[in-house]
This record gives C-alpha cells, sequence and structure tokens, in this order.
C-alpha cells in the first residue's frame, strides 16, 4: 500500500512551495485571530527551520508519510511540538497539493521564459551576422528559390515568439490561488482568502472551491505549451541534422556541441540535435499522458491526480536541456557559405524570377509566362545551361514577344534582392526584422 501509495519519491521537488504557502496560510490564520500569534510564531521558525535543514541535507523518501506535504508536518512536529497540528487548520492537503504544484508550474514558466528569450538573442546574433548569406529555400526538401540565411534564422525567432506568448498565456491562466478551497467544499472559519492570494503573487482567488482542488488545467498548458515550443526546437534540430550532413555541407558543428565516432575517427555527429528531436516526442507524450489521466475523473479530487507532477516535472528537465543545447548549438555552427550558395543555384531555383520578368517588363499574364519558363528551363536542362546563360536568341524562339528584351539579373543575389515584399527574404527586409527583433528580445 505504501509503495502504490507514496509520491513522495517524486514531489520533495515541492518542498519549497509548499513551505511558502503554509507561511502565508499560518499569517492569515493569526491575522484572522484564528491561530494565537504565538503559536503562529512557532510555526513560522519551524518552517524556517526545516527550509534550512531541506536545502542542506535534501529529503529522505519517508514512504510511510506519503508525500511532501506531511513529511514537513511531521518534521514540524518533531520541532516544535502539538503546537504544529494548527498549520493544517481551514486547509487540506487537497488545496496545499493543488496550490504548491501551481506555484511549482509558474516558477518553472518563468524559467524556460528566460531560457527561450536567450536562444532568440542567440538566433538574432546569428542572423545579423548572416542576413545576406544566400542559401536555398525549399518545399518537399527540393530546391524552390533562394533566401537568405538571415531570413531563415529568423523564421525560428517567429516560432519562438508565439511559444513565449503562449507560456505568458499559461501563466496568466495560472495565477490563481486555490488556497482556502480545503477538501472541496471550502471552510467554516473566516478565512481572509485574498490575503494569502495577495501573499503568494496570485491575482485573485479561485471562485469556486472545487474547480479550486480540481483543476489542473494550468499543468497541461504548461505541457501544452512545452509541447509546440519542444516542436519547434524539433525542427530546427532536423534542420541542423541534415545541413551539417555532408552531402548537404551547410554547417559544420563545434566540438564541444558534437561527439565523436567510437571507431570511425572522422566523424563528428549531431547527437545533441538528435536528442532535442528525441526528447520532443517525450514531452507530448507527457502531455498525452496528463490529458488521458485527467479526462475521465469526476470532481473534486481523485488519487489519479497525484500523476500530475512526474510528466510536468519531466518535461520540463528535457525542455530545459533541449534549450540550452539549442542555443549552444546554434551558437557554435559556421556556415558555408560556399556550399550554401552553389546549393542556392542549383535545380533552376531562380525560374520564378524569370516567369515575374515576363510579366512585369513583357507584359505577358503569369500563366503563359510560367509555360515560357518551363519551355527555357527544359532547353537549359538539355543543354548543360544555367537559366542565366541562356542567350537572347533561343528565348525569342521559344516565344516571339521577348524580342529586342535584355534578360533580368537571374543570379540568386538578383533575386533575393528582388523579394522586397513586406515578411519578404531580401537582405533589406531582414534587416528590418532582425531591428525590431533585437529590441524585443533585449539586445
Ligand atoms: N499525495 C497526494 C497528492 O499529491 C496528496 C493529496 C491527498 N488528498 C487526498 N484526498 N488523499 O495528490
Amino acid at each position: 500500500m505504501q509503495e502504490i501509495n507514496a509520491s513522495i519519491p517524486f514531489d520533495k521537488r515541492l518542498w519549497k512551495q509548499d513551505i511558502i504557502l503554509s507561511l502565508a496560510h499560518v499569517k492569515m490564520l493569526s491575522a484572522q485571530g484564528i491561530v494565537e500569534s504565538e503559536d503562529a510564531n512557532k510555526i513560522i521558525d519551524g518552517l524556517d527551520q526545516i527550509a534550512n535543514e531541506f536545502a542542506q541535507n535534501g529529503i529522505e523518501d519517508n514512504l510511510a508519510l506519503e508525500d511532501i506535504h506531511m513529511a514537513i508536518e511531521a518534521r514540524l512536529t518533531e520541532i516544535i511540538g502539538p503546537v504544529a497540528g494548527r498549520l493544517h487548520t481551514a486547509r487540506s492537503r487537497n488545496d496545499q497539493v493543488a496550490t504548491s504544484f501551481r506555484l511549482w508550474v509558474r516558477d518553472a514558466i518563468d524559467a524556460v521564459l528566460s531560457a527561450l528569450n536567450r536562444l532568440q538573442q542567440v538566433i538574432v546574433q546569428r542572423a545579423d551576422q548572416h542576413a545576406d548569406m544566400v542559401m536555398p529555400g525549399f518545399t518537399h526538401l527540393q530546391v524552390a528559390q533562394p533566401v537568405t540565411l538571415g531570413h531563415h534564422l529568423m523564421a525560428y525567432y517567429a516560432m519562438l515568439a508565439r511559444d513565449i506568448d503562449r507560456f505568458k498565456a499559461a501563466r496568466k491562466r495560472l495565477n490563481v490561488s486555490p488556497l482556502g478551497a480545503a477538501a472541496l467544499a471550502g471552510t467554516g472559519f473566516a478565512l481572509d482568502r485574498d490575503m494569502t492570494a495577495n501573499a503568494l503573487g496570485f491575482d485573485a482567488p479561485m471562485g469556486n472551491s472545487l474547480d479550486a482542488v480540481s483543476d489542473r488545467d494550468f499543468a497541461l498548458d504548461y505541457l501544452g505549451a512545452a509541447s509546440q515550443c519542444a516542436l519547434h526546437l524539433s525542427r530546427m534540430a532536423e534542420e541542423i541534422i541534415i545541413w551539417a550532413s555532408q552531402p548537404y555541407g551547410f554547417v559544420s558543428m563545434s566540438d564541444q556541441w558534437s561527439t565523436g565516432s567510437s571507431i570511425m575517427p572522422q566523424k563528428r555527429n549531431p547527437d545533441a540535435a538528435e536528442l532535442v528531436r528525441g526528447h520532443s516526442g517525450r514531452i507530448m507524450g507527457n502531455l498525452h499522458s496528463l490529458m488521458v489521466t485527467m479526462k475521465g475523473l469526476p470532481l473534486a479530487y481523485s488519487k489519479d491526480m497525484q500523476n500530475d507532477k512526474p510528466p510536468v516535472f519531466e518535461a520540463h528537465d528535457l525542455l530545459g536541456l533541449c534549450l540550452v543545447a539549442m542555443s549552444g548549438m546554434i551558437e557554435t555552427l559556421t556556415f558555408d557559405a560556399q556550399n550554401m550558395h552553389k546549393a542556392a543555384s542549383s535545380g533552376f531555383s531562380t525560374a520564378t524570377d524569370l516567369a515575374d520578368w515576363l510579366v512585369r517588363d513583357v507584359n505577358i499574364p503569369f500563366r503563359e509566362a510560367h509555360h515560357i519558363t518551363g519551355a527555357a528551363v527544359r532547353h537549359c536542362e538539355k543543354n548543360g545551361l544555367a537559366l542565366s546563360e541562356i542567350s537572347a536568341d533561343i528565348l525569342t524562339s521559344i516565344d516571339g514577344r521577348l524580342q529586342g528584351h535584355k534578360l533580368p539579373d537571374l543570379s540568386v543575389e538578383g533575386s533575393v534582392n528582388s523579394r522586397i515584399s513586406y515578411g519578404g527574404t531580401s537582405p533589406i527586409r531582414v534587416r528590418e526584422m532582425i531591428a525590431s527583433a533585437k529590441q524585443e528580445c533585449g539586445l
């Protein structure tokens, strides 16, 4: 029974939050005249001593005490005697668990937000260094149109900005206090729930005591935001893995953020990127795990809910590792301008520029321009030419309307420089985006 029942092996991570909420609770009980101030002071001193002990010596897994909340109360009783029993007046472990876990997740969100900010800064800095470096842009992983590396990196900046929004929204929704809901029905004691909510940095007490003890949306919100963030990191990791492979050769990874092979001395493997990709699956699995745990539970508290913590703790630890590793990898990648340029020039990547020119300068409807460009590409393919090498005569023979026109700049540089629409890949636009991103992320 003890083994299946106990949560202390994992919920001891809540010890600080539990002590903070107990301090707020007992101060309120004293202010309301529910506990005498002399007793309250003994409880406060005892809790302070426990905090010091735990910080110094760690916490033993005493399964007989079930969880961290009981362990703290038991230790408090050892230190100050039966007066410790007054701390649990007008509360239950149900509102206690809900409150301490909320406080923990709030801290976790703050930690993620600062790690996300750091990653955004790294990305902006690398984008700034390479705002006009040309690389292939892909669709279907086929070379489509040339883009700039700065533009490509800033796409990830934009994804992370949405992640930051999601974590901030989760934090805002989370920030209400279950404390004082007691077991499920509220209590007959004259509590001041605003006082404890305030002391714990919550915006307000929760308005329904049943909901207060049974709601785990905040944990699901955290896991949802973490999953989507991990999904973005996984896509980024996948690109690093592809770019670092020899047939691509777009980047080389630093020694610091890659590993060698035990048998092939020449190898530099992108293990950290692969683990970011791998960990994202575990984080998403944890979201699923808690959703399935919650979906069948009647109001208010059921013991299944004790299983809310391991998936959140694990997801948070994994996400923290992924964010640091991704910052380290991006910061230390070396980009191979030549290989990217070569790849950007392959596959007739500027064919759209030719078609656009036919529309703009020769006044041909786009669908026909598309057709003419197709014929030009086929000619080049057959004769081993680049699009920019096609002669005016050949173009005229494809379509008479082209006679006398001077061909546009079909280089990859010309292509990216021309894409000046808002949000486009031209270095001018990309530098504008970088400038406002720098402000946004505090650079
Ligand atoms: N260890 C439990 C948990 O973390 C404490 C809640 C106890 N409440 C109860 N009604 N048994 O969820």
